[in-house]
């Protein structure tokens, strides 16, 4: 048998050894010295997974203390898959007793393996044709525990590889990617983007830049995430229309998108092979975005400096409409019917009649909603007019309703149509798209829209015991 270190060297160290043991006047004896390690043995088996297994031993004094550590070290050693029809390693240890008198009785059997039974690294192997089955101890090491999972057998035991390839380390991959990192290589990003925009579309929320790993967005409102490759093009949710929840393949990575009742989600794990650009498309104001990544060291610089330039931190320009205020308000809240601000680019034609007790009758009991709105803002669109109204009085409601809503009107010119800065009562439907994507209020043509003063609140009041049952 030789010793992995030349022997003078050995004996040098064990002289350093005992001079510094002496020296620290400690009396313990402290434990022996590994030899290095030996090469790694041959693959145990001929294709597919199999084990190579490398060894020291401990040089110590007869008062020395064992060494530390293991003696061996096994890691996974992954050939060419076998041809098909090859005999698997565990079928070739029962076979080996086929014909052999086994149970004391001159019976001979042909054994197969048999995978019922409760250690999955001893040798149980069933006699083909008959119902019982025989352990002849343990399976040889390096069979796998069982078809179709990880884990090799090795003395007995079941062990799969940590990311350093050695059976049984448990050594994990960091959030880095460095198999037995302490997360310490890159940087970690978690923001909320809390833009509360107030025009339905395309938000940008974030750059992913390349090298991203685990990645996570989150929030729950109607609003929906869309993710952006570097060449421009949408992985999910572009161009207006809302992808299927799903695994999308993104910048060399797979992105997991989920919908649920109250939360939209996206996962990767990375890492990211190019940037990706993180965006909303906002229908309804933006209750915070949370996301988050962890980003190599090197990037976290131009990350944050680009950030910065596109003044992601702070709110984006809002092609909102910008509407003048009125000059003051009507001294009596019962004033008549608000008129449309001037200049209009193009006059809105008058709107039919809405007055009265029946109309008030009808749409009361028809709507889904009634309430107090104050209009906050007000988006002109080529179909349809989105006025953004925080609720103050709710009369009537089929679901909740937000403190902020946006109710929509079909058209350029809504009627009646609702002034800035004014409160109305208002009955609106409820309408949800038949994918369930889009949940709107709609205030429908020559419904019922009137400033809200007292008068028509005693009246709103009195007309809800007048609904048909
Ligand atoms: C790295 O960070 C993740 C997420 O915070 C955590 O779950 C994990 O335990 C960390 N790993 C180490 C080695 O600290
Ligand atoms: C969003 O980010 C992209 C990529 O940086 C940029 O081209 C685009 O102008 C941004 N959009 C807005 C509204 O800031």
């Amino acid at each position: 048998m030789t010793v992995g270190v030349p022997r003078a060297l050995r004996n040098l160290l064990l002289l350093l050894w005992t001079l510094l043991d002496c020296g620290l006047g400690g009396s313990a004896q402290g434990p022996g010295e590994w030899t290095p390690w030996r090469s790694w043995s041959r693959c145990s088996s001929s294709c597919g997974r199999g084990l190579s297994v490398r060894s020291r031993r401990c040089v110590r004094f007869p008062e020395e203390e064992p060494c530390w550590g293991d003696s061996h070290e096994y890691r996974l050693c992954q050939l060419p898959d076998c041809p098909p029809g090859a005999v698997p390693f565990r079928d070739l240890q029962c076979a080996l007793y086929n014909g052999h008198p086994v149970l004391g009785s001159q019976k001979a059997y042909r054994w197969v393996p048999f995978y019922g039974a409760p250690n999955q690294c001893d040798l149980n192997c069933l006699a083909e044709g008959h119902a019982f089955y025989h352990s002849f101890g343990r399976v040889l090491d390096g069979t796998p525990c069982s078809p179709g999972t990880q884990g090799l057998c090795v003395a007995g035991r079941c062990l799969s590889a940590g990311c350093d390839g050695l059976l049984g380390s448990d050594a994990l991959e960091d959030h880095c990617g460095r198999c037995g990192g302490a997360n310490d290589s890159c940087l970690f990003v978690q923001r909320v983007f809390r833009d509360a925009g107030a025009f339905a579309g395309y938000w940008n929320v974030t750059l992913i830049p390349e090298g991203a790993r685990h990645i996570r967005a989150a929030h729950r409102s109607r609003n929906h995430l869309a993710l952006m490759g570097g060449d421009g093009r949408y992985v999910l949710n572009g161009n207006w229309a809302v992808s299927p929840p799903g695994t999308y393949e993104a910048a060399g990575t797979l992105v997991v998108y989920t919908r649920a009742a109250a939360e939209e989600t996206l996962h990767a794990v990375g890492p990211t092979s190019q940037d990706l650009l993180l965006q909303v498309l906002l229908q309804e104001p933006n209750p915070g975005i949370e996301f988050e990544f962890w980003l190599p060291r090197e990037r976290y610089g131009p990350f944050q400096a680009q950030a910065q330039a596109l003044g992601w931190s702070l709110r984006q320009p809002q092609p909102r409409e910008v509407e003048p205020r009125p000059p003051e308000p009507p001294a009596g809240p019962a004033a008549s019917p608000p008129r449309t601000p001037t200049p209009a680019p193009d006059p809105c034609p008058p709107c039919p009649d809405t007055r009265g007790r029946a109309h008030r009758l009808l749409h009361y009991c028809g709507s889904d909603f009634v309430f107090q709105a104050r209009v906050l803002g007000r988006l002109r669109q080529a179909q349809e007019t989105r006025y953004e109204v925080r609720v103050q009085l709710v009369y009537k409601n089929r679901s909740p309703l937000q403190a902020l809503e946006y109710v929509w009107a079909p058209g350029r010119c809504p009627c009646p149509p609702l002034a800035l800065h004014r409160e109305y009562l208002l009955a609106a439907q409820r309408l949800v798209s038949p994918d369930g994507t889009q949940d709107r209020l709609l205030l429908p043509h020559a419904g019922y829209a009137r400033p809200w003063s007292p008068a028509e609140d005693s009246r709103i009041r009195l007309v809800a015991r007048h609904c048909p049952v």
